[in-house]
């Protein structure tokens, strides 16, 4: 049995497995860690990544044939992107390179791993586009009932991207965060485990991405690293795998972890900014990035709360500044990934262009979470040019594009 943690409450003596929040106090649950004596160890000869790091994780077995080979992304320099900025060392975890094309992979594979171990027959998700597509996958592949709750109005692509793998799709009118509640009560009388963005298995799959970038840093932590905020559960499931690797005694320092937010919708950054304890919720704004814009992050505090105890920062960028990321990672390193994602980029600029992030040792890591191809209708307020040219005339309109020399 695995045993849970409240950041709040501490360790727990028993959890309504439909439910990811503490009984206690309403805030998130995680899995506890739970330590071996003689450590914990990365078994690099194993081929898929949650086998490499399977002492890390809460599976007593892996059913290898439910994975779809998620995890290994590649760490991607970005030399150019650095130069631009005057600094050294930075990285991409292109998270666009998983099997539905985001870093929900990660979570829906071992939350899909524990629901198959106890026998469960019916899933489901919470979502605005990424995570409905990834965990109807990983049903699919686990041969599981999936339920995919997506909000009234959500786009055709996303509803194709989730719809193309046979889970009984629900668009739900209604407040996401009032969805997101009333699906973990409907699930328990149901049978249907909801996995949604904060569900603790879930965040223990996203672990393996600080793990991995461990290993290719040459088994060290970067000194920061740059992700785009929601719910929190990516954020905090990142902070926790770092934190394994220190309890371990495997880095020497704790990275830097910089979460950010759309302006248009950051409730988090507004709260950090003031100094408070919880969040307010704010009436969402305009903003592009939709797979961002939580109003009622239901992780929220538990990141305040973390980000403060390790010397975090969260920051909100603009649709503008992200759309120029956007194109910067496309056009001058070849990484084609989403708005949410570019905002990594763009927090780096800002942060870099205020002083607050230094060249320097160690290596700073964005986490790009999504593949533009996701959301190519963006594209449509930044045009992309195209020269018309006849068969005749081809060869003189060729020579008159190419760089002098
Ligand atoms: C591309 C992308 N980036 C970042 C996030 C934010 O992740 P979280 O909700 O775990 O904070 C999401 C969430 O859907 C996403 O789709
Ligand atoms: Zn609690």
């Amino acid at each position: 049995m695995d045993r849970f943690e409240c950041l709040a409450c501490g360790p727990l003596g028993s959890r309504d497995p439909y439910s990811p929040f503490c009984p206690g106090c309403g805030e998130p649950l995680f899995v506890a860690a739970s330590p071996r004596p003689g450590g914990r160890r990365i078994h690099d000869e194993r081929p898929l990544a949650i086998e490499k790091f399977a002492e890390f994780l809460p599976l007593e077995r892996i059913e290898t044939e439910l994975s779809l080979g998620e995890g290994l992304t590649p760490l991607v320099r970005l030399d150019r992107v650095g130069r631009a900025l005057g600094l050294d060392d930075i990285y991409a975890k292109n998270e666009a390179q998983n099997p539905t094309s985001s870093f929900k992979d990660r979570g829906s594979a071992v939350a899909v791993q524990k629901a198959v171990s106890l026998g469960t027959r019916r899933i489901g998700t919470v979502s605005t586009g990424n995570m409905a597509a990834s965990t109807a996958a990983y049903g699919a592949r686990a041969g599981l009932e999936t339920f995919v709750l997506l909000k009234e109005g959500t786009s055709v692509s996303s509803l194709q991207a989730a719809g193309i793998f046979g889970p009984r799709l629900v668009a739900v009118e209604g407040d996401y965060g009032a969805v997101f509640n009333a699906s973990l009560a409907i699930g328990k009388r149901l049978g249907i485990t909801f996995m949604n963005s904060i569900d603790p298995y879930r965040l223990e799959g996203y672990k393996v991405t600080a793990f991995e970038i461990y290993v290719r840093l040459g088994r060290r932590a970067p000194r920061t690293v740059i992700v785009p905020l929601s719910s929190g559960g990516h954020l905090l499931g990142l902070m926790r795998g770092f934190a394994d690797l220190e309890r371990e005694g495997l880095i020497a320092a704790y990275p830097q972890i910089v979460g950010v937010q759309a302006e248009g919708c950051a409730p988090l950054v507004r709260a950090f900014d003031k100094g408070l304890e919880k969040y307010e919720r704010l009436a969402a704004g305009p903003t592009i990035a939709h797979a961002i814009a939580n109003p009622t992050p239901p992780a929220g505090n538990a990141v305040l709360r973390m980000i403060r105890e390790r010397d975090g920062l969260l920051v909100a960028v603009s649709d503008r500044e992200m759309l120029e990321a956007q194109r910067e990672l496309a056009s001058t390193e070849g990484l084609f990934c989403q708005p949410e994602s570019a905002t990594t980029l763009a927090a780096l600029r800002k942060l870099t262009a205020v002083g607050r992030i230094k060249n320097g040792e160690g290596g700073i890591v964005l986490i790009v979470t999504g593949s533009g191809l996701k959301t190519l209708h963006l594209l449509v307020s930044a045009p992309i040019e195209v020269h018309r040219l006849a068969l005749d005339g081809l060869e003189a309109g060729l020579a008159g594009l190419c760089r002098p020399a």
